[in-house]
């Protein structure tokens, strides 16, 4: 049995097309680079993702409250955080093919790596994509559309304060796109343009033993990555250095996964302690008080703040390189498996009639299929024989497969196979949801 083979990426890459997980954007027009739209497994397998961030990070907290903000917030609110002056790169370019590069990344020759030119002077570059807002564009205010999620939840932070009530410690979590017009792109959908962010902000007070909550936190946080079934033994915690944290974090770890690409392991998630930083800048750009009257403590203060941070697009790289795997049978058939754990499967259950082509089989395959999927996500698959059946929902992770053969008509039972077992059992159609609601859990 082999778990990864050569060039994982590479494998991937193309099952996540021809399965219909992750398409290259705009392809019918030859493709915009780094962009990338997700097909209808994709688009539940994020749905997946979502949601079981959403119940473990705030439904199932009592501490915690969510937000849907805007893409497109006040220019302000992007020159109190300080993006507008500091989210930019140093880039040289090309005079020839106007190619751009970090020079920390050039080899020393001082050429273009692509098609050998002379290179500019370094230039800035601006991270934030610009749009104006009005019919002359001109005359419209500059906006920018949002590089993380996280400026929303400051902005609202009083609005959610007053009309919730809470009381310090709480977060407020959200989960929506961010947009960065990344120079170095690449490797899939690891960096790209446009992408998903899943942020909290959780307020304290500047008395509170911020280390614990930190150290609370990142533990709290490995308990998601069991939820959704990500392997712990690839992630590791980067703790970064004083030297290269932002000025305003006391403590920062990038939590990196070995993803199937380079040598080096890559940031997947964070958790940042950033201090009072972006609350005391809006108030002072706003003018409006971020202060807060703490009951107990019977003071004022502005709350200091810890940010785990989780990027949807790279938790779906890292679940689909988890579970890819090739496998050889005892007869020597091989197979491809995408071992996710069933409540991360875009379907949990296929099924089908024995024959396509036998009526009183697919009548009774269909009775089963529309009472199952009031439940679960399932998927009728009735193509080719049942072999090939098996190994094309074996490659897209879902977990069962029921047959319904003619012993069905007498014996009112079905077959149903285990994806990672390969093994058969043989369950009463009057069993099927206590059957399921044991393996499967109550759907989300
Ligand atoms: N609010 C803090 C913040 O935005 P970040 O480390 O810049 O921190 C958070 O981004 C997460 O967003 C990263 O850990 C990563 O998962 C994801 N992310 C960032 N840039 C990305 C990109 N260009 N493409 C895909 N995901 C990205």
């Amino acid at each position: 049995m082999s778990k990864n083979g050569d060039n994982l990426m590479e494998k991937i890459v193309s099952l996540c097309k021809r399965r219909g997980f992750v398409y290259p954007g705009s392809e019918i027009y030859g493709g915009l680079a780094n962009t990338y739209d997700y097909g209808p497994l994709g688009v539940e397998l994020k749905n997946n993702i979502k949601q079981a961030w959403w119940k473990y990070f705030i439904q199932d907290r009592e501490d915690m409250v969510g937000l849907d903000g805007g893409i497109i917030l006040s220019p302000k609110i992007w020159e109190a955080s300080g993006h507008v002056e500091n989210f930019q790169d140093s880039l040289v370019e090309c005079k020839k093919c106007h190619h751009r590069f970090r020079p920390d990344k050039l080899v020393k020759s001082g050429r273009c790596p692509d098609c050998g030119g002379e290179l500019t002077e370094p230039k800035m570059f601006s991270g934030l994509f610009k749009t104006t807002i009005g019919p002359v564009e001109e005359e419209g205010t500059v906006a920018y559309l949002r590089p993380e999620t996280a400026q929303a939840i400051f902005a609202n932070y009083k609005n959610i304060l007053n009309s919730t009530g809470r009381k310090i410690p709480f977060g407020i979590g959200q989960i929506g796109k961010a947009f960065r017009n990344e120079i170095t792109t690449g490797n899939f959908i690891f960096r790209t343009l446009e992408f998903e962010q899943m942020e909290i902000e959780y307020f304290i007070s500047p008395d509170a033993d911020w280390k614990k909550i930190f150290n609370d936190w990142l533990t709290y946080i490995y308990g998601f990555a069991d939820i959704i079934g990500l392997n712990r033994k690839k992630m590791f915690n980067n703790e970064i250095s004083d030297a290269e944290r932002a000025f305003y974090s006391k403590r920062t770890i990038d939590i990196e996964y070995k993803f199937p690409f380079g040598e080096e392991t890559e940031e997947l998630w964070a958790i940042a302690y950033r201090t009072d930083y972006d609350l005391s800048r809006h108030q002072e750009h706003s003018g409006e008080s971020m202060e807060y009257f703490d009951e107990v403590a019977k003071k004022k203060y502005i709350p200091h703040v810890i940010e785990p941070t989780f990027g949807v697009d790279r938790t779906l790289l890292a679940l689909i390189a988890d579970g890819y795997t090739e496998e050889k049978s005892a007869k020597g058939e091989s197979r491809i498996v995408l071992k996710l754990k069933p409540q991360m499967a875009p379907y949990k259950i296929a099924v089908a009639p024995l024959l396509s082509n036998k009526e009183k089989l697919v009548v009774q395959a269909k009775l089963i299929y529309e009472m199952l999927k009031k439940k679960y996500n399932c998927v009728w698959d009735d193509r080719g024989n049942i072999g090939k059946r098996y190994w094309s929902q074996d490659e897209i992770g879902t977990p069962y497969f029921i047959t319904v053969d003619f012993e069905t008509l007498d014996d009112k039972a079905v077959t149903i196979r285990d994806r990672d077992t390969t093994k058969q059992d043989r369950v009463k159609i009057g069993d099927l949801a206590s059957y399921f609601s044991d393996k499967l859990g109550s759907p989300c």
